[in-house]
């Protein structure tokens, strides 16, 4: 169930039977010369949908622009700084907390998050703690899941491109998007290898230096082997292996 497609007495309905609500967090960043600048955004979307759909949980719209500073050499790319990002979640989860919401499961699609949601979730045990939270919110509770991360969708990633999988701009998450979007999957696919073939490895500081270590924008991949017949069994697994954490998550004591 979308929370924007949800009329307000269907979400008051929808907390009677449960407290907890999916929310796809990304970002908006280049993703290589053959690889959507929503990829991030657009791959949690896509699991929290899928899983939203097949076992009733509400989804939140997806908090589409993330922390990607170092990504701003590249046309297309936009980012909070971590503060911004922080203050977001905050006035996110404290509105929906505000309804009755208390368990709130952040699906992410991109490593430039985790820092700062980490830190967003301590200012938020810390409102409760020092007692600076709103009088009428509940207790809560705040996880992060980075829909890559299950067995499932390692055990496929493994098995079809090994170490060509690379850590940014994966053939993992350029195949989720064009089993999701598959004309533009086919329209910005290369027939071509890329040069060269495997992106080049190293440490990731400020956008200007970003662009000199990676002139294309990839990072140790070749999402050339990219496609959307891989992308569905990703989708699959992403969505039993995410589902089954949502349970766990909400079933904690
Ligand atoms: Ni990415």
């Amino acid at each position: 169930m979308r929370l924007q497609l949800a009329t307000w007495p269907e979400v008051e309905a929808y907390l009677k039977q449960s407290r907890g609500i999916v929310i796809p967090i990304g970002s908006t960043e280049q993703h290589g010369p053959t690889g959507f600048v929503g990829t991030d955004a657009l791959c949690p979307e896509l699991v929290a949908w899928g899983l939203g759909e097949r076992e009733g949980v509400m989804v939140a719209p997806t908090l589409s622009i993330g922390m990607a500073q170092h990504h701003l050499g590249f046309p297309g790319s936009i980012s909070l700084r971590p503060t911004t990002l922080i203050a977001v979640v905050l006035d996110t989860v404290n509105s929906l907390a505000r309804h009755g919401f208390e368990r709130f499961f952040f699906l992410n699609g991109h490593g430039g998050n985790i820092a700062t949601l980490a830190a967003a979730f301590s200012e938020l045990y810390a409102e409760s703690s020092l007692g600076t939270a709103g009088h009428n919110r509940p207790p809560i509770r705040c996880r992060l899941e980075n829909w890559w991360d299950g067995e499932g969708v390692k055990a496929i990633s493994a098995e079809v491109f090994a170490e060509s999988e690379g850590s940014h701009a994966t053939a993992s998450e350029v195949s989720l998007t064009y089993y999701g979007y598959p004309e533009d999957g086919a329209r910005v696919k290369s027939p071509e290898p890329l040069s060269p073939r495997l992106a080049p490895c190293g440490p990731i500081y400020d956008a200007e230096d970003y662009r000199r270590r990676f002139p294309d924008g990839r990072i140790g991949s070749d999402p050339t082997l990219a496609s959307a017949e891989t992308g569905a069994r990703l989708y699959e697994a992403s969505v039993a292996d995410m589902t089954e954490r949502y349970q766990a998550f909400l079933a904690e004591d």
